[in-house]
């Protein structure tokens, strides 16, 4: 099977990093895909993996991956200030998931976008309805923020979900200018 194009543009986000420089990653909004793919492009960095409180369909998955390099933690991220310092956080197909936990894209955006690191990586569906790109170039404008890379790229296979059909992914790699380490 081809792999899906969310997955590949991950790993070529991914592969813009040195491994010098990353070693504290939070997966914003985790599960088995990008997390299995942040530690294969990554196996020496300590990954925090957030998920939303109590949902077993990922925390579940994550923990039978028993990696000692992981550490699984339950918040909402619109809910919760996380003080911690990273070198990348990504947010794979987590803003699509906003209003699921009662939460408003442009909120969790900002909040993903609040967290302190240097480098971000947004992946999401082109056509999901609950997701728009063009908010993401346009609050990176507004802040000390640059978008080093934009991928989009075409399923083989649609991906066919309730409200749309997946037919491409996007990714944004942002960097942060101003990162208060010194
Ligand atoms: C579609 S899953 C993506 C999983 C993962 N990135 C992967 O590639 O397998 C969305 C994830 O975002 C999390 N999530 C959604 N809203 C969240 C929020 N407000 N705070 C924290 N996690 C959230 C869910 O719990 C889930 O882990």
């Amino acid at each position: 099977m081809t792999e899906r194009s969310h997955i590949t543009i991950l790993r070529e986000l991914l592969s813009e990093l040195s491994i010098a420089d990353s070693s504290r990653i939070l997966d914003a909004g985790s599960g088995k895909t990008s997390l299995s793919t942040i530690i294969s492009c990554f196996p020496k960095a300590s990954v925090d993996a957030i998920v939303y409180p109590g949902d077993e369909r990922k925390i579940n998955t994550i923990r039978k991956m028993q990696s000692d390099k992981v550490n699984v933690v339950e918040l909402d991220i619109c809910d919760t200030p996380i003080p911690a310092h990273y070198d990348l956080v990504v947010a794979h197909l987590l803003l699509g998931e906003a209003s699921k936990f009662g939460n408003a894209f442009q909120a969790l955006l900002q909040n993903v976008l609040s967290i302190q690191s240097r480098y971000y990586i947004i992946i999401d569906y082109l056509e999901d309805p609950k997701v728009d790109a063009d908010a993401i170039r346009t609050y990176c404008d507004s802040v000390d923020m640059k978008v080093r890379k934009y991928i989009c790229a075409e399923n083989s296979e649609p991906q066919v979900w309730d409200d749309f059909i997946g037919t491409h992914n996007f990714g944004f790699l942002i960097e942060r200018y101003n990162t208060g380490d010194g």
